[in-house]
């Protein structure tokens, strides 16, 4: 099983990635969190990309598609994938195809996260994650079940992105809008997209996704 999870910034991607990861051993391909470890371990893919993440604009096509290429290679023939924001691009959707059958896999789904733009800001500017294993939080939303402790890995240390702050999540909606949801269509012309409504509970959406799988 390979999928995409399309939506904008905040629609609940990487949540509802963690949550696959989880339920069904499935692996998550967030090109997002492939940059930032780049950025953290400052090769020179991160020191490329890291002042065009900060500004909210996007990294070029060439640098995301390797490292799918690169990470998809890697993985047993039978996991399944889960592409956490990407393709973002009409290039990046190219790549994907090329990048898929030369891996022998073939997109199952591409699920849209459909979403109220407006509540998006107060998502991700209420967004925290654990220093240690990364397992994502909200204020309010999905806050840990004991205060000040990773549900997960039970650390006590907690971060937030450079890149959320409320400017450059208008410049990444921007994009989103301008890039990313022009490649819809193309999928959609095949048959494969399927939208769930992004706006319900965490644990709904999950149902609904998991209603599409069929698992
Ligand atoms: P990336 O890391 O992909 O960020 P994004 O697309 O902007 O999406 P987010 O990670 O902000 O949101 P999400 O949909 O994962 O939401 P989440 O589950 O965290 O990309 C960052 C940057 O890297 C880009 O701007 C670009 O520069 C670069 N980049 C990455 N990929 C690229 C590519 N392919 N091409 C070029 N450049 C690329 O949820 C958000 C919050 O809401 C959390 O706090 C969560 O707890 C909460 N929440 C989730 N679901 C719900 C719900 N149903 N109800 C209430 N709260 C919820
Ligand atoms: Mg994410």
């Amino acid at each position: 099983m390979n999928i995409i999870l399309l939506g904008p910034p905040g629609a609940g991607k990487g949540t509802q990635s963690a949550a696959l990861v989880e339920r069904h051993g499935m692996r998550q391909l967030s090109t997002g969190d492939m940059l930032r470890e780049a950025v953290k371990e400052g090769t020179p893919v991160g020191l490329e990309a890291k002042a065009v993440m900060d500004r909210g604009e996007l990294v070029s096509d060439d640098i995301v598609s390797r490292l799918v290429d690169e990470n998809l290679a890697a993985m047993p023939a039978e996991q399944g994938a889960i592409f956490d924001g990407y393709p973002r691009t009409a290039g990046q959707a190219d790549d994907l195809d090329r990048i898929l059958a030369k891996n022998d896999r073939s997109l199952d789904h591409v699920i849209e996260l459909e979403v109220d733009v407006e509540a998006l800001v107060e998502r991700i500017t209420g967004r925290f994650s654990c220093a240690k294993c990364g397992a994502l939080y909200h204020e309010t939303a999905n806050p840990p079940a004991k205060e000040g402790v990773c549900d997960v890995c039970h650390s006590t240390e907690f971060k937030r992105r450079p890149d959320d702050n409320e400017e450059t999540v208008r410049t990444r909606m921007d994009e989103y809008r301008a890039k990313t949801a022009p490649i819809l269509p193309g999928y959609e012309a095949r048959g494969i997209v399927q939208r769930v409504d992004g706006m319900d509970a965490i644990e709904d959406v999950a149902k609904a996704i998991d209603a599409i799988l069929k698992c």
